[in-house]
């Protein structure tokens, strides 16, 4: 691979959500060291980067994301030596690790905030968004909370004042306007940086900056949460501030932000002019319906925004916060696999979420079941490693139910099956590590290719095509070349005869 290109250009990040990975204590949570006992499945996959999602000191009211000590991890989940462990055993088999970081709220039991809220003349004060009720008693104004679609602001009795949360009422929102919190932050990631991460995902970042007078949303979007309208001037400083914090570092330290703005344009103002974050997600394909039209607008609003302030795009179908891809687009195997192909082949990088290479679909979990307050538990649901119960876990009764199908959507099961899933992704992220088209190639979409969406990826050595077909019926396609791979196991002649199969994808390699 061409060393002028970053790392985390080159990449295929992989999402662990530490709770639903594997557990090692049998207290039906998984844990640091459950993470561990699986780096052999994920070096063997092929990705090159693990994200972790939060496993710091926390009450778990939003599962983590609700940080109660920025430095130090949460007894359920492990301890420090052990994550020092894991980062050095990850590095030793060349995988970077990222953490996720989350700047703009801590829990209501993070110290900060207990010291804020027990006067109004404490240090800490200030370090929180605290203001008076409305003349009518009502909430300083009408923002809207993200997780239950509440009023953004609480009232705390002993000091007579509301403070603001985007999220739950445990989740206060830091205020970044103040210097002493900006500086408390940056040594948070310091903390992380010495231990020798490489990165971060940096949670809902461009809610840092807010405006100063914090006025209602205008009619028009008010009763949308804040989050997603929350576009700041103020949030830019902040990034340039981060970004210059990251690069004094050696070793390409690097931050994915989670740009919840549902409009692209927006979000690729996030990177800056090459000194704000080196990637954003990008949300509006992963709410894209599985449709060619649909995907040919998503590639092309993808490529107009980023492009031109040369962005590198990220690609990303499935997380913990969203019902997983296989599943929001019906369940049907081949699409899972035609959306790997996609997912790995597309100009930008990708972020696998830990299971969807063995295909795992959402877990059906039962009313009494239900721990989430914004209902996300199903793409939670603890990750099968074993064809039996319990299935590779301490106990057969995890936190949450398991997903359907454990018996065969298992690594176990599909390691040595060549038709399996598992193999097809195996396959193509060897593909993408083998052909440097697939990774920092150009793009070219075709146009006017109705139910196949098809693009190439090429540099000045060679051209790869890449055609799927999104729909359930056979389609024409005019491609043509040597097949390099197809998500499609029937395709055993390894030639292209002008047709793909229902929902197959293909690469092809232009000679
Ligand atoms: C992000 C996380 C989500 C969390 C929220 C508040 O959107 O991905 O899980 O609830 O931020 O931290």
């Amino acid at each position: 691979m061409a060393s002028d290109h970053p790392w985390w250009r080159t990449a295929v990040g992989y999402q662990i959500y530490p709770r639903s990975f594997c557990d090692t204590t049998g207290n039906g949570i998984g844990d640091l060291d459950g993470i561990l006992r699986h780096l052999d499945h994920i070096v063997d996959l092929g990705v090159d980067a693990l994200w972790l999602s939060p496993f710091f000191r926390s009450p778990m009211a939003d599962y983590g994301y609700d940080v109660a000590d920025f430095c130090d991890v949460d007894p359920l989940f492990g301890d420090l030596a052990t994550f020092d462990t894991l980062v050095r055993e990850a590095h030793g088999h060349g995988l970077r690790v990222i953490i996720d970081w989350v700047p703009n709220h801590t829990s209501d039991e993070h110290p900060w905030f207990r010291a804020s809220r027990s006067s109004k003349d404490d240090p800490k004060r200030g370090w929180y968004v605290w203001r008076d009720a409305a003349p009518d008693g009502g909430p300083p104004n009408n923002w809207i909370e993200s997780l239950t679609f509440g009023p953004a602001w609480t009232f705390d009795e002993r000091t007579g004042q509301y403070y603001l949360h985007c999220f739950l009422p445990q989740q206060p929102d830091l205020d970044w306007s103040n210097p002493e919190v900006v500086e408390a932050m940056e040594h948070t990631l310091r903390f992380w940086l010495d231990r020798g991460v490489d990165g971060f995902r940096m949670d809902v970042v461009h809610l840092i900056g807010k405006d100063p007078a914090l006025p209602d949303e205008p009619p028009e979007v008010a009763g949308l949460p804040h989050t997603i309208l929350n576009d700041r001037p103020e949030t830019h400083a902040h990034l340039r501030r981060l970004r210059s914090l990251l690069d004094s570092y050696e070793g390409d330290r690097m931050a994915v932000g989670e740009v919840y703005l549902l409009d692209t344009d927006l979000v690729a103002a996030h990177y800056g002019d090459n000194d704000e974050l080196h990637l954003c997600f990008n949300f509006p394909p992963l709410y894209a319906p599985w449709d060619a039209d649909e995907w040919r607008k998503q590639i092309t609003s993808t490529a107009a925004a980023l492009d031109p302030r040369n962005a590198w795009p990220t690609w990303v179908l499935s997380n913990h916060d969203n019902p997983r891809h296989r599943t929001r687009y019906g369940g049907d195997e081949r699409i899972a696999r035609a959306a790997a192909v996609l997912l790995l082949s597309l100009r930008g990088t990708p972020f696998l979420f830990a299971g969807e290479e063995f295909g795992l679909q959402d877990a059906d979990v039962p009313e009494d079941r239900r721990h989430d307050p914004a209902g996300r538990d199903g793409c939670r649901a603890p990750v099968p490693w074993t064809a039996k119960s319990p299935h590779g876990w301490a106990t057969g009764d995890p936190w949450l139910p398991w997903p359907p199908e454990p018996d065969r959507a298992n690594p176990e099961a599909q390691r040595d099956e060549p038709s399996s899933i598992l193999s097809l992704y195996r396959r193509m992220l060897r593909l993408r590590r083998d052909r440097s088209a697939l990774t920092i190639g150009n793009q070219h979409l075709h146009l006017n290719t109705g139910r196949a969406l098809i693009f190439d990826r090429f540099t000045n050595d060679e051209t790869i095509t890449v055609a799927i077909n999104m729909s359930d019926l056979e389609t024409e396609v005019d491609i043509a070349g040597t097949l390099l791979l197809s998500s499609d196991p029937a395709r055993m002649r390894h030639r292209l005869d002008g047709r793909l199969a229902p929902y197959e994808a293909v690469v092809v390699s232009a000679d």
